[in-house]
C-alpha cells in the first residue's frame, strides 16, 4: 500500500490530534485523514469539501488504500451535522473562509478543534478570545519558506486574553521552541520595517520586543 508523506504543516497539524475520530473540513486530497487511519492514530475520519473536484481525488485515494469504511467522504459547506466526532481540522485557508466554517456550528459538540489559517493567527486567536473559548494547545513550523502557526482549542470556558498572548500565542509563549524564535525574529525585522509608515503594527512590534528582550535577559 502507498503510504502518504505529509508536508510539514500537515505533520504539525498531525501531531497535535489527541482524539480517535475527526472531520477534516476543506481536506482536498484527504491527506490528512488517511494518514491518521494508516498510522493508526485515529479510528475514524469524515474528509470534508466545499467542492466535488478536490473530493472526487480524496475519494480516489481513499479507495486505492481500502480505506472506504474508515474515511467517509462528504461534499459540504462546512461542518457536517450527521457524523459524530469527537475533533474538527479545518486547515489551510483563509481567516475569514475559516471564521464562518466556525462560526456556523455548534462547536461545544467538539474535544478538539484545531484551525490553521495561513496568515493573521491574531485574528483567529481574537475570535476565540471573544468567545471565551480555550486554547490547549499551540505549534509553528517553517514549510517551503513560510511559518505556519497551528492552534487547537475547544469551547470551555476562558476570561479573554490579553493582547499580548492574542498577538504572540499563549501557549507557543511558554513552549519557546527554536522555530518560534526564528520566527519573531524574522516577523520583528519585518513590522520594523512596516513600522517606518504604519503605526498599525505598534503594539505588535511591542510585544515581540518585550518577548525577545526577556527570552535574551534568560
Ligand atoms: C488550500 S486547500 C487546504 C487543504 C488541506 N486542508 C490542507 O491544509 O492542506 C482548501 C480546501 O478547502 C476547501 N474549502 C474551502 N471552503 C470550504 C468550506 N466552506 N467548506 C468545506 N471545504 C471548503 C477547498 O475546496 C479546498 O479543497
Amino acid at each position: 500500500m502507498i503510504g502518504v508523506k505529509l508536508s510539514l504543516r500537515l505533520q504539525e497539524i498531525y501531531n497535535l490530534i489527541n482524539v480517535r475520530t475527526i472531520a477534516d473540513i476543506g481536506t482536498d486530497h484527504a491527506f490528512l485523514p488517511i494518514a491518521l487511519i494508516e498510522n493508526g492514530k485515529c479510528d475514524f475520519c469524515v474528509a470534508v469539501d466545499i467542492a466535488e473536484g478536490p473530493l472526487r481525488i480524496a475519494q480516489k485515494h481513499i479507495k486505492e488504500r481500502g480505506y472506504e469504511a474508515k474515511i467517509m467522504t462528504c461534499l459540504n459547506d462546512g461542518i457536517p451535522e450527521q457524523y459524530e466526532v469527537e475533533g474538527i481540522v479545518v486547515a489551510g485557508m483563509g481567516n475569514d473562509t475559516a471564521i464562518s466554517i466556525l462560526n456556523k456550528a455548534d462547536l461545544s459538540k467538539y474535544k478538539q478543534i484545531i484551525v490553521q489559517i495561513n496568515t493573521k493567527t491574531n485574528l483567529l486567536r481574537s475570535w476565540l478570545s471573544k468567545h471565551n473559548y480555550t486554547i490547549k494547545d499551540e505549534s509553528i513550523c517553517f514549510d517551503k519558506g513560510h511559518y505556519y502557526e497551528i492552534v487547537s482549542f475547544d469551547t470551555s470556558h476562558h476570561e479573554q486574553y490579553p493582547d499580548s498572548e492574542i498577538y504572540l500565542g499563549p501557549i507557543l509563549m511558554q513552549k519557546r521552541g527554536d522555530s518560534y524564535l526564528k520566527y519573531l525574529n524574522k516577523r520583528l525585522t519585518q513590522l520594523m520595517k512596516i513600522a517606518e509608515y504604519n503605526s498599525e503594527v505598534n503594539s505588535e512590534l511591542a510585544f515581540i520586543k518585550e518577548y525577545l528582550n526577556k527570552e535574551k535577559a534568560g
